[in-house]
């Protein structure tokens, strides 16, 4: 690993001061990058847009960390690794990478986009995108298929109902390809082109508008594969890795989760989720207001849990201590599975940022990381990296009220090391 160059930190840590070479000023540029998290369309050309995660945090930052933080063949861990971007580009630059999240569905995504998918595999998900395109519902039994009460809700009116009764015809043609890797990739492309149809939208597209952008979505998508397998097999040193994916609570990783051989994880980079600030990880929103639970249909994964279970806390928690409880006992669990010396760099939004800023800072310390600071930040409002993300707000409770507040469209980018 690189050392931690140009910073300073508590006298106890030591070492920071001799490290001479990184590269800071990539570091900001990359920091600012937002494209990627304003991305508007509908089809893919990198694994990364395999799935829109909420929250997701830019590839170019995540490479920029990788890059300054560690060396090929080193071990990073994203425990809370949502949609997977850490993993993606921890594998294109040579690094093995462990990640892990409270969420099957976000297991499934980081999964979908880090398989290393055979030519025979992507041949087989073009092959069935055409057929897709005669998938008539016409043709097909009227009944609609069974569904949980959370994945249904939402999905009731008229033209949604058409839209799910074609999903399920979908997920019955997958389950027939006769590759399994084929079919997690089919999968996920049904995955992305019904979010595109259901998630955020005023109004739902026809049957015929999702089977389209599917058979254009999963056609794509092998391409994208078939670039992301021939890029992770050409990396120099360290290429070739399949990151591993745990569903994982963040408070009870246990070693054997997270050490690979020997080695323990030299760069931690994550987006823990924000305090205070409310984000649906695990739903998408119809029409306006309905919540649906169909991502955990589509990607056939086990669902159940409420809101307050992927975000530490509930919208009753008005104080934070559920939130900072609960932080606590994540980062003072991975704090025993790392190194004195490993860094953390994690990405992370406040609903108010005045006081949870120093409350979460107080909370690493008593887990055992010192925050290091970045001497050339000095001319910084607070000494440190802050990104803005135009155009987000999420949802908060002040004053005992939700309301969707501009504090969320700006994250910090905290750097930590273990004692
Ligand atoms: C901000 S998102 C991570 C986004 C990710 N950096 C990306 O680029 O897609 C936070 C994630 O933390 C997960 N999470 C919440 N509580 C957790 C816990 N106790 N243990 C592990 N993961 C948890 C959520 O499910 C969510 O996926």
């Amino acid at each position: 690993m690189l050392p931690v160059t140009g910073m300073t930190s508590a006298p106890e840590t030591g070492d920071a001061a001799e490290s001479p070479n990184l590269d800071l000023a990539e570091l900001g540029r990359a920091a600012l990058d937002t494209s990627y998290v304003s991305l508007g369309s509908r089809r893919t050309a990198s694994v990364h847009e395999f799935y829109r995660y909420p929250a997701r945090f830019s590839p170019t930052l995540a490479r920029a960390v990788i890059e300054a933080f560690s060396q090929p063949g080193d071990l990073v861990l994203d425990p809370f690794v949502g949609g997977g971007t850490t993993l993606v580009e921890a594998q294109l630059a040579g690094r093995r990478a462990v990640g892990a999240d409270i969420s099957s569905l976000a297991v499934f995504v980081s999964q979908t986009k880090t398989h290393l998918y055979s030519s025979g595999a992507c041949s087989l998900v073009r092959a069935w995108a055409r057929d897709v395109l005669g998938l008539r519902l016409d043709a097909s039994p009227a009944a609609a298929p069974s569904l949980g009460s959370t994945e249904a809700r939402g999905l009731a009116t008229p033209s949604a109902w058409r839209l799910r009764r074609f999903i399920g015809l979908c997920l019955d043609s997958i389950r027939r390809l006769p590759d399994p890797s084929a079919s997690l990739l089919a999968r996920a492309a049904l995955l992305r082109a019904s979010q595109w149809a259901l998630d955020m939208r005023e109004q739902v597209p026809s049957v015929s508008g999702l089977r389209e952008t599917l058979a254009a979505t999963a056609s794509a998508m092998a391409d994208a594969a078939e670039s992301h397998r021939q890029a992770v097999r050409a990396v120099a040193v360290g290429g070739g890795y399949r990151p591993k994916v745990l569903c994982r609570d963040a408070t009870a990783l246990a070693p054997e989760d997270v050490v690979v051989g020997a080695t323990t994880p030299a760069l931690i980079l994550t987006s823990p989720p924000y305090p205070g600030v409310y984000v649906n990880y695990h739903r998408w929103k119809i029409m306006g207001r309905k919540e649906t639970g169909a991502p955990f249909w589509i990607a056939d994964c086990p669902d159940g849990h409420g809101l307050a279970h992927y975000t530490m806390g509930a919208r009753a928690d008005h104080s934070g201590d559920r939130y900072f409880r609960t932080v606590l006992e994540a980062w003072s669990s991975i704090a025993g599975l790392v190194q004195s010396g490993a860094v953390v760099v994690q990405v992370i939004g406040f609903a108010n940022p005045g006081e949870q800023l120093s409350r979460y800072l107080a909370t690493m310390d008593a887990a055992g990381f010192t925050e290091e600071r970045l001497p050339q930040l000095s001319n910084a409002p607070d000494g440190r990296l802050w990104r803005g993300i135009p155009g987000r707000r999420w949802w908060v409770v002040s004053d005992g009220r939700a309301q969707s507040a501009s504090s969320t469209g700006r994250e910090a980018v905290l750097v930590h090391r273990k004692r």
